[in-house]
């Protein structure tokens, strides 16, 4: 017998993992300040271009000493400019656990064809990031969006490597704490826990970043998007708001609202703690019911911002057609878009739940998931 559908929906029913949910207060008319139909070059611009960065240093901590820049392509762009930049220099590793940090992998040795080790694990598993050696350079994802695995913590990264840590962390900046002293490249974009829009990434630099850059010459050509330095000194305007190409307006007001609203709830210790809440809730949800679970292995490892799900029920037949058919049907009754797995990922759910989302919503959507998980058992048995 079926659950009764459920009477609340949630009031956002925006789940995706990216582009994910704006901030809660977000309407259209607060990007009436936005510097349109103005060069990105004129002071208006350049200021908040700079108040982008400078913004972003204040609420993730960075220290005064890293470099922070606004560059083309989102986190994609962000990575590649740094993979393209400075690998090459000294042997490299290449991490990964899920499909982004795979596509790394594929850059590098395919298409770079650098020496490199590869260490992978299965979906809901993870590398032993003790067991790499950081005197090589380290290419790796700190939150795997598409399996909801996350790196702890970075204790085992030492203070004294002599590689270059360079770190995918677009689905964990402003939810998890990120060790700065720990790595010196860190990209992310704007389209995922701040809910602002993809297009521009962020990079972050550590002074033996731009030390590598200031050193070493790939022997590759690079094209102009990806090119951070000029006569063998990093372009520091780049680093001031001085964009490399010309960035959206819009996409940047919209950023700094975002970081405004981020203020607005406490910085950094408020998107983390709200985050935290929220994928609680999803996690105890997953204790309560014995027919789905966290995809993520081992505890501690368990994203707070892309949580994925696998149903376990012996009764399901055919479990990539039956994950679909839940997220298809709460698609349909808009209690929840575009939370089917990734692509590339295990069957099951994917649900967002960085600091843009509100725990109510995530109890709402908890109560839809079993009214749809039944429903889809049913329709199964009908269908035998
Ligand atoms: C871990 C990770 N890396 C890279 C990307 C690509 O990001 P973008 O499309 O913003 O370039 C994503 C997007 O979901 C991601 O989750």
């Amino acid at each position: 017998m079926a659950t009764n559908t459920p009477v609340t929906r949630p009031k956002n029913a925006r789940f995706s993992s990216g582009p994910c949910a704006k901030i809660p207060t977000f309407t259209l008319d607060k990007l009436s300040d936005a510097a349109l139909g103005r060069s990105h070059r004129a002071a208006v611009g350049k200021d908040k271009l700079k108040d982008a960065i400078e913004g972003t240093r204040e609420i993730l901590g960075i220290p005064a000493d890293y470099k922070i820049g606004i560059v083309p392509a989102s986190d994609t762009g962000a990575v590649e400019m740094a993979m393209w930049s400075m690998l090459g220099a000294r042997k490299a590793t290449m991490v990964a656990w899920e499909s982004f940090g795979a596509g790394w992998v594929t850059d590098v040795v395919k298409q770079l064809k650098i020496d490199a080790s590869v260490l992978e694990a299965p979906y809901g598993e993870i590398v032993d990031m003790a067991a790499i050696d950081y005197n090589t350079d380290v290419v790796f994802t700190w939150n795997g969006t598409t399996s909801g695995v996350r790196v702890a913590n970075g204790d085992v990264i030492p203070a004294d490597r002599e590689g270059l840590t360079i770190c995918d962390a677009t689905s964990a900046a402003f939810a998890q704490d990120l060790p700065w002293d720990k790595l010196d490249v860190t990209t992310f974009s704007w389209q995922k826990v701040m809910g602002g829009e993809a297009a521009h990434g962020m990079i972050v630099l550590s002074p033996r970043a731009v030390e590598r850059l200031e050193t070493y010459t790939p022997a590759w050509p690079l094209p102009k998007i990806f090119r951070m330095t000029k006569g063998g000194k990093l372009i520091d305007g780049i680093f001031k708001g001085e964009t490399i190409n010309t960035p959206s307006m819009l996409a940047v007001e919209d950023y700094l609202v975002a970081l405004d609203w981020a203020r607005s709830v406490g910085g950094l210790k408020g998107l983390m703690k709200r985050a935290d809440t929220n994928a609680k809730v999803i996690w105890d949800f997953c204790d309560e019911h014995d027919w789905i679970e966290n995809l993520a292995v081992d505890p501690a490892t368990r994203s707070n911002t892309s949580v994925c799900l696998k149903f376990t029920d012996d009764r399901i037949k055919d479990g990539a057609a039956f994950a679909k058919a839940v997220a298809k049907k709460l698609d349909a009754e808009n209690a929840a878009y575009d939370i089917g797995a990734y692509r590339d990922a295990p069957a099951g759910l994917r649900i967002w739940c960085g600091a843009t989302i509100e725990d109510s919503d995530l109890q709402a959507l908890t109560l839809w998931i079993k009214w749809a998980f039944e429903a889809c058992l049913e329709a199964q048995s009908e269908a035998a």
